[in-house]
């Protein structure tokens, strides 16, 4: 599969550009919801931009046992901040949008907690068949950037930063 690396001047610059577009849709958040691990970095750049306190989660597609499963199973939560969702706008945030199963799981668990609003946003979004889909309740879902269906190398795997940035420039 084609590769595509990004360097985190381009990583910076994409979640600007979706802040400013959560910004210009009128949406204030009260709160971001990062997805661990990839949605850390970028939800930390969108605070940068649009100041909401972060909360994490984790998803994990395998077992107590490390055996794999077909669903997502929460392995972080909001437990006590979980009440505060409750009438607040919420901005949920991962690096990338590939299946979609993770998306959907973690916004249908937020709306458990009957939040004001829902944002989603996310780096990129690969075009290709979604096993998952956006809830509608969801207001707004903005893409920093639109891929085929590549495999992203994003910054924070690299083992070596100088040769990542090389390719990255390519
Ligand atoms: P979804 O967010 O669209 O539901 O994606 P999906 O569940 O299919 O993704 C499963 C895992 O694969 C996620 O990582 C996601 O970040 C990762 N992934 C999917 N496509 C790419 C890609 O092109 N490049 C990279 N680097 N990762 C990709 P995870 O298991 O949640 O772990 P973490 O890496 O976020 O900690
Ligand atoms: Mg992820």
């Amino acid at each position: 599969m084609e590769k595509r690396y990004f360097s985190y001047q381009e990583i910076h610059k994409t979640a600007k550009s979706m802040a400013e577009r959560i910004a210009a849709a009128g949406f204030e958040p009260d709160v971001i919801v990062a997805i661990g691990t990839g949605g850390f970095i970028p939800a930390r750049i969108i605070r940068t931009f649009l100041g909401a306190p972060i909360l994490a989660v984790g998803i994990a597609y395998y077992d107590a046992n490390d055996k794999p499963t077909e669903f997502p199973r929460k392995v972080q939560w909001i437990e006590e901040a979980e009440r505060q969702l409750a009438g607040r706008k919420i901005l949920l945030i991962d690096e990338v949008d590939d299946s979609r199963t993770t998306l959907e799981y973690c916004i249908r668990e937020l709306l458990k907690h009957k939040p004001a609003e829902i944002a989603v946003s996310v780096l990129h979004n690969k075009n290709k068949h979604k096993r998952g889909a956006i809830p509608q309740e969801v207001k707004h879902y903005v893409v920093g950037e639109e891929l085929d269906d590549v495999w992203i190398v994003y910054p924070w795997d690299a083992k070596d930063i100088d040769f990542h940035d090389s390719m990255a420039k390519r």
